[in-house]
C-alpha cells in the first residue's frame, strides 16, 4: 500500500516537471485528446484571444480570487440582515473570502467562496463539499451594487443547501467531469456508481472557452503547425459556412431558456449540430407568452418579424461571438438601418421623440428592459422582492414608455 502511494507520488511528480518545462506540448485538456486548450491559439489567434479572454463567457465562471469575485467585503457594506437575529457577514479571512452566518453576534456557520459565477449582471458564489459544489445564500446585483439573496433561495433565511449541479456548468464552463466513488468505507459508496452529479474539481474548465464554442481544435493546431503557410482553415468547422439555423443552435444551446427535456449533456454539443438532438420540447418551452427575458434571447428573437421575415438575421448579426455586447447603444441602431433604410414614423410617434433619441436609439423603443418572472431577490433588511431586469430580444412595437 505504502510502495504504492510513493509509487504515484512520483509519477504525479514526474507529470508535473515535464509540464512546466513543455507546456504547450503535453498539455493534457480534460475533455480529451482532440482538444488543445485555449492558450494553444493565442500564436495565430492573438486578436480574437485578446477579446475573448476578456468577455462575460470566458468568466461565466472562473475561480474565486480576490480579483475575479464582486462586491464589498468591508465594513459599512459587506454585511446582509435577514432579522434582527440573524446576518449573513462577507468577511476575507487571510487571503479567502467568506459567508458568515452570525445569530445573536455568534458565528454559527462560514463557507468559503470557491467558484463564482456570471459577471455583467449579478454574481453568485459557490463552495465545495463532497464532490458537490452548493450556491452560497447571497449573491451581487450589478444594477444596484448591492448584494442580494441568491435566485432559487428562501429570502427571509439562510440556507447553504442549495446544490449547483452539472447542469449550471453546461452552460457556465467549458467541462466538469463526473467522479465515480468505489472505495467502500464511502458512506455514499451504493449510490456512487451511477450518481452522474458527484463532480471531479479537477476536470473543471472555467468559462466558455475556445473550444466549447468552436468544438475540438487538436487536429487543427497540429496541421496549422506543421503547415504554417496554409492560408484555409483545415479540421475546424467554419460556422461561418454553417446554415443559418445551425449557426443560431450554435448559440440557443445555452441561449434559449432550460425547460425542455434533455436528451444529451449540453457539453457534449459541437457547432454544426442540431439542438433537436439534444432536447425535446416540452408544454412549458412552446409556451412562448412566457419566454423569459433572462436566458432566453434565441426564443425571443425567433418572435420578431426582423427574425422571421429576413432570411439572414442571426445572433451574429448584432454580435461578435468574441466580444461582449457593446453598452453603447447607437451602434446597435447603425445594424437596424441597414435594413431600416427607407423608415418612416408616424406623427404621432414623431412627435413623442427627440431627433437624436430617434437616430441613436431604436434600441430603447423596440428592444425595451423587462422584467425578468424566472429571477427575483431580496436586499438586506428589505421586505419587497427587487426585480431583475433585462433587454428583450423580441424586437417590436411597445407602448412608447417615459424616455
Ligand atoms: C499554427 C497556427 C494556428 C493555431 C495554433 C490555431 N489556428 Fe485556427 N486557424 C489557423 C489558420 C491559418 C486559419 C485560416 C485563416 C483564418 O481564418 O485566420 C485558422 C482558422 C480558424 C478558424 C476559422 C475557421 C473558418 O473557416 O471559419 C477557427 C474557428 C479557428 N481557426 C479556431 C482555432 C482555435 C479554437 C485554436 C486553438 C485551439 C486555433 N484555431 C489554433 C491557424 C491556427
Ligand atoms: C456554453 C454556453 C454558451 C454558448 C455556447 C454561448 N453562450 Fe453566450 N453566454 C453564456 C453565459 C453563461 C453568459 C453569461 C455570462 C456572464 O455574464 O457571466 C453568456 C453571455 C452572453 C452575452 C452577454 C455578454 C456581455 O457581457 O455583454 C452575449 C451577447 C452572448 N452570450 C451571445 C452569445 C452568442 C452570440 C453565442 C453564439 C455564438 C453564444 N453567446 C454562445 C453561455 C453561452
Ligand atoms: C440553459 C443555460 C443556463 C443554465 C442551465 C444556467 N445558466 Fe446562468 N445564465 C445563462 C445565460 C445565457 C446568462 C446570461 C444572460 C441572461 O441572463 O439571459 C446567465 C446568467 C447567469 C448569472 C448572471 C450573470 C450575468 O451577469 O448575466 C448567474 C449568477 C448565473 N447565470 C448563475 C447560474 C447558476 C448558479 C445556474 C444553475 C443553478 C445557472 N446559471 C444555470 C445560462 C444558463
Ligand atoms: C461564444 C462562442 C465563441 C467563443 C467562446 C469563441 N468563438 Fe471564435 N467564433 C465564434 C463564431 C460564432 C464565429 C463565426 C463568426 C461569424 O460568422 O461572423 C467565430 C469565428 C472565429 C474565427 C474566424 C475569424 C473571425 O474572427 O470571424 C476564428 C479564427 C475564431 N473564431 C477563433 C476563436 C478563438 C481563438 C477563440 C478563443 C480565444 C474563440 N474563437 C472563441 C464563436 C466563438
Ligand atoms: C436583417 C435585417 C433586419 C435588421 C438588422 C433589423 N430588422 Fe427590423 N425588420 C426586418 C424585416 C424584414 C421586418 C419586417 C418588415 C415587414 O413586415 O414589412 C422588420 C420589422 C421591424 C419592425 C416592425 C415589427 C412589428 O412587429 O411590426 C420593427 C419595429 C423593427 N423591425 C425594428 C428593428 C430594430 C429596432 C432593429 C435593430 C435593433 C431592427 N429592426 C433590425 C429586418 C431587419
Ligand atoms: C437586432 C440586434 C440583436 C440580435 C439579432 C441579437 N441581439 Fe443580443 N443584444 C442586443 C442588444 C441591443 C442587447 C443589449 C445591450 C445593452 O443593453 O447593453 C443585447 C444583449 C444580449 C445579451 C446580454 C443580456 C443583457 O440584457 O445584458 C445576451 C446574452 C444576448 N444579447 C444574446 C443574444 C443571442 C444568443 C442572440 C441570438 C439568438 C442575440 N443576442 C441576437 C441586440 C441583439
Ligand atoms: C421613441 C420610441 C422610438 C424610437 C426611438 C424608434 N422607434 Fe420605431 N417605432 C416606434 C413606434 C411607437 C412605432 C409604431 C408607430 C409608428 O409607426 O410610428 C414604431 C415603428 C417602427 C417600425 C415599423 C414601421 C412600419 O413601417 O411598419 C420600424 C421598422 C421601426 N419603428 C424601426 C425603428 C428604427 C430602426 C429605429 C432607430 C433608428 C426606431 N424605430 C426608433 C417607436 C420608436
Amino acid at each position: 500500500m505504502k510502495k504504492s502511494r510513493i509509487l504515484f507520488a512520483i509519477v504525479v511528480l514526474a507529470v508535473f516537471l515535464t509540464n512546466c518545462t513543455n507546456k504547450s506540448d503535453d498539455y493534457i485538456d480534460p475533455r480529451g485528446t482532440d482538444y488543445a486548450g485555449s492558450e494553444s491559439c493565442i500564436q495565430c489567434h492573438q486578436a480574437q484571444f485578446d477579446l475573448a479572454s476578456h468577455s462575460s463567457h470566458f468568466k461565466a465562471t472562473a475561480p474565486a480570487s480576490l480579483e475575479n469575485v464582486l462586491g464589498s467585503f468591508s465594513k459599512g457594506n459587506h454585511v446582509f440582515t435577514y432579522d434582527k437575529n440573524t446576518k449573513l457577514v462577507m468577511e476575507k479571512r487571510n487571503d479567502s473570502l467568506y459567508q458568515v452566518l452570525y445569530k445573536d453576534g455568534k458565528e454559527v456557520e462560514a463557507h468559503p467562496y470557491d467558484i463564482v459565477f456570471g459577471v455583467k449582471h449579478a454574481q453568485t458564489g459557490a463552495f465545495w463539499k463532497n464532490y458537490y459544489t452548493y450556491e452560497l445564500p447571497i449573491s451581487y446585483y450589478h444594477s444596484l451594487n448591492s448584494w442580494g439573496t441568491s435566485p432559487g433561495y428562501p429570502t427571509d433565511k439562510p440556507f447553504f443547501n442549495r446544490e449547483i449541479a452539472k447542469e449550471c456548468y453546461a452552460c457556465h464552463s467549458s467541462n466538469i467531469g463526473s467522479r465515480y466513488i468505489t472505495t467502500t468505507s464511502d458512506k455514499v459508496n451504493t449510490m456512487a456508481m451511477e450518481a452522474e452529479s458527484f463532480m471531479d474539481k479537477n476536470t473543471l474548465i472555467y468559462g466558455i472557452d475556445c473550444e466549447r464554442c468552436h468544438g475540438p481544435a487538436k487536429e487543427h493546431v497540429k496541421t496549422h503547425l506543421k503547415f504554417p503557410d496554409l492560408k484555409t482553415a483545415k479540421n475546424i468547422v467554419s460556422i461561418k459556412g454553417l446554415s443559418r439555423q445551425q449557426r443560431l443552435d450554435a448559440c440557443a444551446i445555452c441561449h434559449s431558456g432550460n425547460d425542455k427535456i434533455k436528451l444529451k449533456s449540453r457539453f457534449q454539443f459541437k457547432p454544426g449540430e442540431s439542438l433537436n438532438d439534444y432536447f425535446r420540447a416540452t408544454p412549458s418551452s412552446n409556451d412562448s407568452l412566457h419566454f423569459d427575458v433572462h436566458g432566453n434571447q434565441f426564443g425571443l428573437l425567433a418572435q420578431s418579424k426582423c427574425f422571421q421575415k429576413s432570411e439572414v438575421m442571426d445572433c451574429m448579426t448584432c454580435h461578435n461571438p468574441h466580444e461582449n455586447s457593446p453598452s453603447n447603444l447607437a451602434t446597435y441602431s447603425k445594424i437596424c438601418m441597414s435594413c431600416h433604410q427607407d423608415l418612416k414614423h408616424n406623427e404621432t410617434t414623431l412627435k413623442t421623440m427627440s431627433g437624436s433619441l430617434l437616430a441613436n436609439n431604436c434600441v430603447e423603443c423596440h428592444m425595451p428592459k423587462k422584467t425578468s418572472n424566472a429571477i427575483s431577490f431580496k436586499l438586506s433588511n428589505n421586505k419587497q422582492l427587487s426585480n431583475y431586469i433585462l433587454r428583450t430580444h423580441k424586437i417590436g412595437i411597445y407602448p412608447t414608455n417615459k424616455k
